[in-house]
């Protein structure tokens, strides 16, 4: 056995020990989007750094915790923060929650990030259900020995993205009267926003969103068979596209004030899952 997953397994028999519920959902909320879900029954916390083999903060700042327990009648486990590539984690360090999750007997991932549109039918605020990616960031946590328990050497990522959740996403977003875009996520490694002629490149490329985010967890999560869902809040137009020029405080200001919807959304989601 790989010793990568000797660690997964210790941290997932670690939380299993612990646990009052046997979570099916796993909710991955990208910054300033953890808040706005509201208090869940049954609560269990933990810190990343109190689970054996989680990721370490970086003098960036808090990695995250995880937050298990009953939303709309569905035993979740809620992932506030989570580490990216630019920060100088290491693509097993990205993956590895992920990895945990599948252990747990998580079966369905939601993954949520903030983004900036290419598309230039999207507007700053806009929710784009995310169809398909491309991914820039230069690695990905299926480079090396791999861990066959969890999945095959070489998996495909067609249909990454669950038809079947997207149409239930798209049918609780109607039942909220709230528009649901829909598109493809261009992954770049960061932290520097991208470049006008980037940009340009992208959109050629066929991306209609672009962030640093969540392309290596969904490869990790496909890789294992869990089941994706994910959704980008537009904070900005990408580099060139609009005519600001982007800062962090913009686009933690703009999730700030899609966060409630958001909440609505997922809880809805979850509800039909
Ligand atoms: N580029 C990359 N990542 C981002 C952006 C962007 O414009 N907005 C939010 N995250």
């Amino acid at each position: 056995m790989s010793s990568e997953l000797k660690k997964i397994e210790r941290a997932a028999r670690f939380l299993q020990r612990r646990l009052k519920i046997s979570p099916t959902i796993g909710l991955v909320l990208g910054s300033g989007l953890s808040d706005a879900l509201g208090e869940l029954e049954q609560k269990q916390r933990f810190l990343w750094e109190q689970i054996p083999h989680f990721p370490r903060p970086t003098v960036m700042g808090h990695a995250g915790e995880w937050v298990f327990g009953v939303l709309e009648k569905k035993s979740v486990l809620i992932s506030r923060g989570r580490v990216h590539f630019y920060e100088g984690y290491s693509m097993s360090e990205i993956a590895f929650p992920i990895r945990v999750m599948k252990l747990l007997g998580i079966k369905r991932v939601i993954l949520t990030n903030a983004a900036g549109a290419i598309n230039k039918d999207f507007s700053v605020g806009d929710f784009v259900l995310i169809r398909d990616h491309i991914n820039t960031i230069p690695d990905n946590p299926l480079r090396g020995e791999n861990i066959s328990e969890l999945g095959p050497r070489f998996p495909n990522l067609l249909d990454a993205y669950s038809v079947r959740l997207r149409a239930l996403a798209k049918e609780a977003a109607r039942d909220m009267g709230l528009e649901l875009k829909e598109g493809v996520y261009v992954a770049t490694p960061g932290p520097m926003y991208e470049t006008p002629a980037e940009i340009e490149a992208y959109k050629r490329w066929g991306a209609d969103v672009v962030g640093m985010s969540t392309v290596p967890e969904v490869i990790a999560a496909r890789h294992c068979g869990l089941e994706v869902l994910a959704i980008s809040v537009v904070t900005n137009m990408a580099a060139g596209i609009g005519s600001d020029k982007l800062t962090h405080e913009e686009v933690l200001e703009i999730t700030k004030r899609r966060e409630g919807d958001l909440a609505k959304l997922l809880r809805a989601i979850v509800a039909k899952m």
